[in-house]
């Protein structure tokens, strides 16, 4: 049997190897999966998408100064498209693969991709997830708050606060020439203790010069798998977690909003981070 190795990494041709590549194809000729030159940004880039992450925390800003019951989710893409464009950039979302609105508003057992509308109406009680993606001069930031609506029941605050826990937890193990498996541990793990569930449908991803980029992110997992977490990568973490099952199905209508197979709540949150030499660093504050 031949191990399949898939050679991402490669030399820059003429130059001697730099004590980076020499780390990274160890980790190569190992068989481990490690990101391709492309994926480590330059400092230049992490400046640009830290410029965009800036504008981006304004609008959830914003989003959290002005949310209450009897506001429609269409009122919030109103306030991200006028925040976002009166700033000199572009709502990710806008068109992005025919999405139709600047902002994803997911409420209750809606998972992620609530497209805003004028006849949904934000109720007491109501948790609701507020994702919001910025381009400034071409750069990439992606970050997203949930929101309670007045008061709500325990059980669905419980579920808010853990999915933060959750996104801190994740960031926490991610260390510079760990593995992207080492994040999806850490949530599962504390998910799961608190008797919830992590979808596993969808991730987080790459992300800076392009909406979404390699590597997958996923939620859930095994350390030590999936990608070689090298210095220079810009990346979110965006724990989706359910109250019941994590089983999820996109609403044949719309094509978009992904919502729980048993109805009951989901929450989540995200930043956008770079790998540091000493672990990861929020662009999204
Ligand atoms: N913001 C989402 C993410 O975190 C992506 C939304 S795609 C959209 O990756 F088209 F629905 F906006
Ligand atoms: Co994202």
């Amino acid at each position: 049997m031949f191990r399949r190795i898939r050679h991402n990494w490669r030399p820059v041709k003429g130059q001697p190897l730099t004590e980076l590549d020499k780390k990274v194809l160890y980790y190569q000729n190992k068989g481990c999966l490690v990101p391709s030159r492309h994926l480590i940004k330059t400092p230049e880039q992490i400046e640009g998408i830290r410029r965009s992450g800036v504008v981006n925390t304004g609008v959830l800003d914003l989003v959290e100064s002005k949310i209450r019951a009897g506001m429609s989710t269409a009122e919030i893409d109103k306030l991200v498209y006028d925040y976002t464009v009166s700033h000199g950039a572009i709502p990710a979302p806008l068109n992005y693969e025919g999405f139709p609105k600047s902002v994803c508003t997911s409420i209750n057992e809606v998972v992620c991709h609530g497209i805003p509308s004028d006849d949904e109406i934000l109720e007491e009680g109501d948790i609701i997830n507020v994702d919001v993606s910025t381009i400034l001069d071409g750069y990439y930031s992606d970050a997203s708050r949930m929101f309670i609506i007045g008061k709500t029941t325990p059980e669905k605050e419980k579920l808010v606060r853990v999915t933060k826990e959750c996104l801190q937890i994740g960031m926490e193990a991610a260390r510079p020439f760990g593995f992207v498996g080492d994040i999806g541990h850490a949530i599962q793990k504390h998910a799961e203790k608190h008797g919830f569930s992590v979808v596993r449908d969808l991730c987080g991803h790459g992300v800076g010069l392009e909406f979404h980029e390699d590597p997958d992110v996923e939620h859930f997992g095994k350390k030590g798998t999936g990608m070689l977490l090298v210095p220079g990568m810009v990346f979110t973490i965006e724990p989706m977690i359910n109250m019941g099952t994590y089983r999820v199905f996109v609403d044949e209508e719309d094509g978009w909003t992904v919502m729980t197979e048993d109805e009951l709540p989901s929450a989540q949150w995200e930043h956008t981070f770079v790998m540091t030499e000493n672990g990861l660093e929020i662009l999204t504050y």
